[in-house]
């Protein structure tokens, strides 16, 4: 495959990248900007909404299908394990509610997780569940602090696949394995990494992951995936209930059954009613995202960092605060130097979209970023390291 070719094409379908919006984009992992296939999908939802048109709950449903089924494939699941979220946080929730934990029971946390993947946890101490934070080691989850927090009333490690931060992308192989050998549960929040950084959630012994697909998932704000491993679905706590959790085989004009059995897939979990819109415009940006292949894409993204990498080290100014280590890198690399608000700003005001995170400058790239960006980044900020 000639991914080069094929990469400067798909870039065409990002008006963000158009030389009229003066813009250069290396903040996917904050927000991912709208594309041409997923404006188009809202579009068309809008136009038949005008009339309300009868046909759009059973494409919806469909779609909703489909997205299950494409979420499956990015992360190695089935189908009955995958449901749609509205965000990464729905799913933590589902696991936070969900998981069979009783009072005494312990939680483990990275100390530097993004606080989506917190708050759902500390509100189990009012049931008396203990949560504990893992010491980081320079930012990066410390496998060995890990082992060492384990007791025998540990339940249950929650821990992102990359960290927002600085991209640290945890093993989460070893991680899954070690949550295993002590019968925990292991949660994953992947938004980080979903769409960008294979994973299979069965090999890696996930119980439960969630990820917003708003970032490198190109989907609207409002949209997400999560996955509950098929065995454990049953043994789950219903966390809440809707009335789309159950099946009505699209039959909406007989609803006084008020015993239906729930889905037996992850299904039972979502909550409706669905934001239809959203659901189209989530289905276009996973079909987009899959045709590509993850591998492709992250292939692309790190050639890019790459070059990145390659300037930071060529001055003494910038340090990078990423981790190099090839199982540990990702789509994100951070950096700071003296003052890296000041440079942080001055790259917005040249029209360079980053993040500033916990005192580094964060630049995330995607399937639409090319060579010319990063030049331009390394461009401004070889302004600061003269
Ligand atoms: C690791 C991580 N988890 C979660 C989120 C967002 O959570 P949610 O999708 O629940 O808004 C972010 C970024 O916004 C993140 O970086």
């Amino acid at each position: 495959m000639n991914t080069d070719t094929d990469f400067a094409s798909v870039r065409r379908l990002f008006p963000i990248t158009s030389a009229k919006n003066c813009i250069i984009y290396l903040n996917s992992a904050s927000t991912g900007p709208l594309c041409n296939p997923v404006r188009a999908a809202l579009n068309r939802y809008n136009d038949r909404m005008e009339t309300v048109d009868p046909k759009i709950d059973g494409d919806a449903f469909a779609a909703l299908e489909h997205i299950r089924q494409l979420g499956a494939k990015l992360i190695g699941a089935r189908r009955e394990e995958v449901g749609f979220g509205f965000h990464t946080g729905f799913g933590l929730n589902v696991a936070a509610l969900g998981l069979p934990l009783k009072r005494g029971d312990e939680v483990l946390l990275s100390d530097v997780e993004f606080p989506s993947n917190v708050y759902p946890w500390v509100i189990l101490r009012e049931r008396g569940i203990h949560v504990t934070f893992v010491k980081s080691t320079d930012g990066f989850f410390d496998i060995e602090n890990f082992r060492k927090a384990i007791n025998r009333k540990t339940r249950v490690l929650s821990l992102s696949h990359v960290q927002f931060f600085n991209g640290y992308k945890n093993d989460i192989r070893t991680i899954g394995r070690i949550c295993r050998e002590h019968g925990m549960y292991f949660v994953v929040d992947g938004i980080q990494g979903c769409g960008i950084e294979p994973i299979n959630v069965h090999s890696c012994h996930i119980d439960i992951y969630s990820a917003g697909a708003q970032k490198w998932l190109l989907s609207p704000l409002g949209t997400g995936l999560f996955y509950v491993r098929k065995d454990l679905q049953e043994r789950m706590n219903r966390p809440f209930a809707s009335w789309l959790g159950v099946d009505w085989k699209m039959n909406f004009s007989d609803l006084f059954h008020y015993d239906l059995p729930f889905f037996d897939s992850a299904r039972q979990f979502e909550l409706g009613t669905y934001p239809y819109g959203h659901v189209f415009a989530m289905e276009a940006a996973l079909e987009l995202i899959t045709s590509l292949g993850v591998r492709n894409i992250q292939r692309h993204n790190y050639e890019l960092l790459d070059r990145l990498i390659d300037f930071l080290k060529s001055t003494s100014y910038f340090r990078i605060t990423s981790s190099l280590k090839p199982g540990h890198r990702s789509s994100i690399l951070a950096f700071t130097c003296p003052d890296a608000k000041t440079v942080h700003a001055a790259l917005g005001a040249a029209g360079i979209a980053t993040s500033f995170r916990e005192g580094a400058i964060r630049v995330s790239v995607h399937l639409f970023n090319n060579r010319v960006d990063i030049n331009k980044l390394a461009g401004i900020l070889a302004r600061y390291s003269k």
